[in-house]
């Protein structure tokens, strides 16, 4: 059974909201899941242990990215967490009005790649929260559980 590891910085519940989501669909696929919030995650060999890790976290800058301030410093970190070799696919949560939609996607997605990372989904980036975009969620679990 493959071991994912769900990680997400959320300030108020749209994105953790998503991660809980995706914890379900991929469980209910048959995936062993472990979720875990940010503010409680030590970057250092975070994702020894998993087959796989998908992150996600929403954004609050306006001009620039500023990514979800307990996901932040797990961002700067990626070099830690031992993710060569593992399987990454990134979420967020945003709101398409401002400039940088959902752009957790991009730091994640390039950040793992640099560590020597493959990225199994393609981004999943929601306006709102879980119940805003039930089909998404669903693909982006689907093309997760599909790459276990
Ligand atoms: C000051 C401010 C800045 C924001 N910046 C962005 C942004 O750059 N990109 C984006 O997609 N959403 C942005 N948002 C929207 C939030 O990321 C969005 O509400 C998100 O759903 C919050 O998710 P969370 O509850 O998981 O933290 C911003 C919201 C505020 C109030």
């Amino acid at each position: 059974m493959s071991k994912v590891l769900v990680v997400y910085g959320s300030t108020t519940g749209n994105t953790e909201s998503i991660a809980a989501k995706i914890v379900s669909l991929l469980e209910a696929k048959g995936a062993e899941v472990v979720l875990k919030n940010a503010a409680d995650a030590d970057p250092a060999g975070l994702a020894d242990g998993y087959d796989a890790v998908l992150m996600g976290a929403s954004c609050w800058g306006d001009d620039e990215i500023e990514l979800q301030e307990d996901f932040a410093p797990l961002a700067e970190r990626f070099a830690d967490m031992g993710l060569a070799g593992k399987k990454v696919a990134a979420f967020a949560s945003g709101d398409s009005s401002y400039q940088h939609f959902c752009a957790a996607v991009d730091v994640v997605e390039a950040g793992a790649k640099d560590c020597g990372a493959e990225i199994i989904a393609s981004g999943l980036r929601v306006e709102g929260g879980a119940s805003d975009a039930p089909d998404d969620i669903e693909a982006f679990a689907e093309a997760v559980a599909k790459a276990l």
